[in-house]
């Protein structure tokens, strides 16, 4: 019982001074890189998936609510075929969750992220086999679900996909191509569906994991500014530090990044308290 807590206190500790590092100067890799600790495969892969899941839950929301709710009100508009030239608008909250995914995959972290539904719009995202029969489960208990997928060979992660904003119900319900046209707020829509490789990583790795989907973040959001910038008819709206909430306008990168950062560091620390309370006291 005292080994596990002070095994425990030390764990968070690396945790929180990773989450620090990681939140605080969002350059990631910090300095215990080298030491022992950076290489010891201290957290399962389990741990690493909730917490980049829980991540991509805030920047979801942020923008979903945040820019394309919001942004709407202004004007402002967003479609799936965003990246045409003919086309002057922002990437929907699916497709700019596929941009997170497809920097990821540009990158040397072997993350793998999907978002799919039993329900979908677009036919390829729907959910098969395993991951289907797992999101039967999501769907009544809302907890995430975990498996090793024997033919990819990689641990695989489930998170429900909650309806938590007004335009993912109004926008799925009216879509040309739904399968369903009665979604509500609150409904388990669908899940991201996280993969990795190996069952444990190292300090470095975890890092690698959460640093690989923030640089997803910056990528997909700054492909959307320069999207705007080559607009030829469409008015443009004011990038800087304000939010369309506030009128015609858009955070930067930066700014975005910022908001997520500062949700997100709460969070994480809070699911670590959380875990290692239940760990105290077993
Ligand atoms: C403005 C329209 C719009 C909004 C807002 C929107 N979606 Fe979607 N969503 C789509 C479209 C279109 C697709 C299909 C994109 C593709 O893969 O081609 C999609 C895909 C999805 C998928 C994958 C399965 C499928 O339907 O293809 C899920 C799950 C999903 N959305 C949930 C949500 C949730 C939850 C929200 C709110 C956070 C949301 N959506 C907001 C239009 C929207």
């Amino acid at each position: 019982m005292k080994r596990a807590s002070l095994q425990l206190t030390k764990r968070l500790l690396v945790i929180s001074s990773a989450t620090f590092t990681l939140f605080s100067c969002g350059k990631g890799i910090p300095e215990e890189e080298t030491s022992e600790v950076a290489s010891k495969k201290a957290f399962s892969v389990e741990e690493v998936l909730e917490m980049v899941a829980a991540e991509n839950d805030i920047t979801r929301t942020l923008y979903t609510k945040g820019i394309v709710g919001a942004g709407k009100k202004q004007g402002m508009k967003f479609d799936e075929d965003w990246q045409d030239d003919e086309v002057e608008a922002g990437p929907l909250p699916a497709l700019f969750l596929r941009g997170i995914s497809a920097d990821i995959r540009k990158s040397p972290v072997p993350l793998g992220l999907y978002l799919g539904s039993d329900y979908p719009i677009n036919a390829s995202n729907k959910l098969e086999g395993k991951q289907a029969e797992l999101f039967e489960k999501i769907k009544q208990d809302r907890k995430p679900q975990y498996f090793f997928d024997e033919t990819q060979k990689v641990h695989t992660a489930m998170f429900a996909d909650v309806a938590m904003a007004a335009p993912c119900v109004s926008c799925h319900n009216k879509h040309e191509n739904t399968a369903k046209s009665d979604w509500k707020l609150g409904d388990v829509m669908g899940a991201t569906t996280w993969q990795y490789p190996s069952d444990s990583l190292s300090y470095k790795e975890a890092i690698g994991v959460l640093n690989a989907y923030r640089n997803g973040t910056k990528a997909i959001y700054n492909a959307y500014l320069a999207e705007i910038a080559a607009f030829k008819t469409s008015d443009k709206p004011v990038i800087g530090e304000k939010w369309p909430s506030k009128g015609f306008f858009l955070p930067t990168a930066e700014v975005f990044i910022d908001s997520v950062r500062k949700k997100a560091s709460y969070k994480t620390m809070e699911k670590l308290v959380k875990k290692g309370a239940s760990v105290v006291s077993r």
